[in-house]
C-alpha cells in the first residue's frame, strides 16, 4: 500500500515534534495504520530556523494555501492556529480539494468548525481534531466514539494547561501572576497571545467543542459566558486556602431542561475535591452520562510532546482510512445550540 502523504503548516513547538515522532515512531505507527506515513512537504514562517528536525528531501511549498492544495498530499495538518486566514482558507481548500485535514486549531473549529465540517462531509476528506482539546487526552474519541451510545448530560473540567499551571504556582510559591505566566509561555504552554488563556477564550473554544460533541448541537462559542483569571493575586488563592478551598479555571456545559448552559470562570473548589488535585499544566475533564458514573479523563494539557501526541494519532487514523462524522453525527443532525439562562450553582 502507498504511504499516506502528509503537508505540515506551521513547525512551532508541535509542529516539529509532529515530524520528529512520524519519524522515530515510524514502525509502530505503519503496524498500526496498515502503511507509512511521509512528511512529503512543509511551510513555516521561517526555513533558516534550526528546529533540530531532519527536513532533507521534504519539499517547501510556497504558502500555507500552495501546500492545502498540493497535488501530491493525501492529509494536510494544520498547526498555525488563529480562527482566520491563512489557516481557514488552507483548511477549507485542502477539504474542498477532497483531502483529509489534521488540525490542533480549536480557535478555528470554535468559530468554523461547520463550516468547515460541511465541507468534509460534502468532499470525503475526514478532519480529525483530537489536540485541539486536551491535548494528549483522548477526549474527543471518548466522547465521539467511546460513549456513542451514551446520553450524556454534563461535561466540566479544566481545559486549559497555562491557567492551571499559573494558579498552582501562585498558590504553591506565592509568585506573582505576571512572573507565571512568563514561565508557561516559555515553556511553550501558552498561546501566541496568551489573553487567550487567562482571559477564558481558550477554554472557551475547547467547551464550546465538547459540548457540541456531547450533546450533538451546533458549536457556539458566542453561547459561553466566560470570565478569565488575570485578576486573581496570591491573596486570592491564599484567603480561599484558609477557608479550605483552591481556585480552578472550570469550564461547564450542562444540558438543561432550558437548553445548554455553557460557562467559564473560577471556581472555588473544596480542597479535598479530586478536581482539586489536578494541579500544574495538567488538564481534567469529567463526563456524566446517563445511567453510569462520571468518567474522568486527566493528563498532560498542553506543550509540544503532548499536543504532537494526539495530532500524530488523528493522522494515524487518517491512514488507516478512518473517516468519523467530525461532531460525532451528520451535520443535518445536528441540533441549534439553545442557550439556557445562567443558573447560580
Ligand atoms: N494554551 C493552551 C493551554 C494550549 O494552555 O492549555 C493547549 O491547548
Amino acid at each position: 500500500v502507498a504511504p499516506l502523504k502528509v503537508g505540515i503548516a506551521g513547525l512551532g513547538t508541535v509542529g516539529a515534534e509532529v515530524v520528529r515522532l512520524i519519524e522515530t515512531q515510524a514502525r509502530v505507527l505503519a503496524g498500526r495504520s496498515g502503511r507509512g506515513i511521509r512528511v512529503v512537504a512543509v511551510t513555516a514562517r521561517s526555513k533558516a530556523k534550526n528546529r533540530g528536525i531532519d527536513l532533507r528531501g521534504v519539499e517547501w511549498a510556497k504558502d500555507p494555501m500552495a501546500l492545502a492544495t498540493h497535488p501530491e498530499i493525501d492529509c494536510f495538518v494544520e498547526l498555525m492556529g488563529g480562527a482566520g486566514d491563512p489557516a481557514l482558507s488552507a483548511v477549507d481548500a485542502a477539504l474542498g480539494a477532497g483531502k483529509s485535514v489534521v488540525t490542533a486549531n480549536k480557535a478555528l473549529l470554535a468559530k468554523h468548525g461547520l463550516k468547515l465540517a460541511k465541507a468534509a462531509e460534502k468532499h470525503g476528506g475526514a478532519l480529525n481534531f483530537e489536540a485541539a482539546v486536551g491535548a494528549a487526552i483522548p477526549v474527543i474519541k471518548t466522547l465521539r466514539e467511546g460513549l456513542a451510545g451514551t446520553g450524556i448530560n454534563r461535561v466540566y473540567g479544566i481545559l486549559n494547561g497555562t491557567c492551571n499551571y499559573i494558579l498552582t504556582r501562585m498558590e504553591q510559591e506565592g509568585l506573582s501572576f505576571a512572573e507565571c505566566l512568563k514561565d508557561a509561555q516559555r515553556l511553550g504552554y501558552a498561546e501566541a497571545n496568551p489573553s487567550f488563556d487567562v482571559d477564558g477564550h481558550d477554554t472557551a473554544q475547547k467547551l464550546a467543542i465538547l459540548a457540541s460533541l456531547a450533546f450533538g448541537t451546533k458549536v457556539a462559542q458566542s453561547a459561553v459566558y466566560v470570565e478569565g483569571i488575570s485578576s486573581i493575586a496570591p491573596e486570592d488563592l491564599r484567603a480561599a486556602a484558609d477557608l479550605g478551598y483552591r481556585v480552578k479555571l472550570l469550564g461547564v456545559a450542562v444540558r438543561t431542561a432550558k437548553g445548554i448552559e455553557q460557562r467559564v470562570h473560577p471556581t472555588m473548589v473544596p480542597k479535598s475535591s479530586s478536581i482539586a488535585q489536578v494541579m500544574g499544566v495538567t488538564n481534567a475533564v469529567t463526563i456524566d452520562g446517563e445511567g453510569i458514573p462520571p468518567i474522568t479523563l486527566v493528563g498532560p494539557g498542553a506543550g509540544g510532546a503532548a499536543t504532537a501526541s494526539a495530532v500524530v494519532a488523528d493522522i494515524a487514523d487518517v491512514a488507516r482510512g478512518i473517516r468519523a462524522n467530525p461532531f460525532g453525527r451528520p451535520i443535518s443532525q445536528l441540533r441549534d445550540t439553545k442557550k439556557a439562562p445562567m443558573e447560580r450553582h
